[in-house]
């Protein structure tokens, strides 16, 4: 165990029930989980029937992952397990509140995960005013963190923004900017919002997270098992986050071509 726990609540990234009971043997506590459909076709239990030559239909693979975080939720503390609907670019609000309504039914600590789309915002909207937790993902810029807070205002529960972090890096940006100015954005709000850090790649982006004192963090098993490795460190009161990007800062230098960075902080 930590000498000191960290104050960002630390969720599992994945799909699969036993890597959330093996981290949390490790650990001594998971305070939540988050899954999406994709990690959940990755857990053993899908891999193999996909590998016994069964396709799955889509009312099977909702069966699956129902089962799934049905399993998971027991194993999780206060920050709940998020469940992703189904949606593609064209999928409309009325068939994700159709979804986010059934899957909150799966287990009592849901939080119903939506796009950070046009159409996802207003499914948030109506799943606020129902009582049904949310999880905005795919978050990439400080304006959809803002769209977030308006169309989640008058929440009762808190409501969790997902700013991905690796695939921001992916692209040679600095996902870990767009963290600090979320959090610098809400600074003077209500509250109502919870950042959670998602898309983590490494050690340095779990322990600047921390820094910027992030409500959640969403973590790949093997990352927490390396900070486990590592005795579980807290950022020290000067600590300085070293982005992967820097290569990219040296690459984009060469090529004379300026690094893009997230813009500064916006206003609410
Ligand atoms: O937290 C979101 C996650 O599941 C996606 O992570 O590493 O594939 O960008 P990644």
């Amino acid at each position: 165990m930590p000498t000191q726990r960290p104050r960002t609540k630390i969720l599992v990234d994945g799909g699969d029930p036993e890597e959330t009971a093996q981290v949390k043997a490790i650990l001594g506590f998971v305070d939540g989980q988050t899954t999406n459909p994709s990690l959940i076709a990755k857990s053993p239990e899908v891999q193999q029937r996909i590998a016994s030559g069964r396709k799955l239909d889509a009312e099977e693979e909702k069966a699956e992952y129902r089962k799934i975080v049905q399993r998971i939720s027991p194993l999780v503390g206060t920050a709940g397990v998020s469940i992703e609907v189904f949606a593609e670019l064209d999928t409309s609000s009325e068939e994700m509140l159709a979804q986010g309504r059934e899957m909150f039914g799966w287990i009592p600590n849901a939080y119903i995960k939506y796009p950070c789309t046009h159409e996802g915002l207003r499914a948030v909207e109506a799943s606020v005013r129902e009582g049904i937790r949310v999880n905005v993902t795919l978050c990439f810029s400080q304006r959809q963190a803002a769209a977030v807070y308006s169309a989640s205002k008058g929440s009762r529960e808190p409501v969790y923004v997902s700013p991905f972090v690796g695939r921001l890096d992916d692209q040679g940006e600095n996902g870990m900017d767009l963290v600090r100015n979320i959090k610098r954005m809400y600074e003077r709000s209500d509250h109502h919002v919870h950042v959670l850090a998602a898309s983590i790649r490494s050690l340095e982006h779990l322990l600047y997270s921390f820094a910027l004192g992030v409500e959640l963090a969403t973590v790949p098993a093997r990352v927490l098992v390396e900070w486990t490795k590592k005795s579980m460190p807290l950022p020290a009161p000067d600590y300085v986050f070293r982005p992967a990007g820097d290569t990219a800062l040296i690459i984009g230098a060469l090529l004379n071509r300026p690094h893009r960075r997230v813009s500064d902080c916006e206003t609410l």
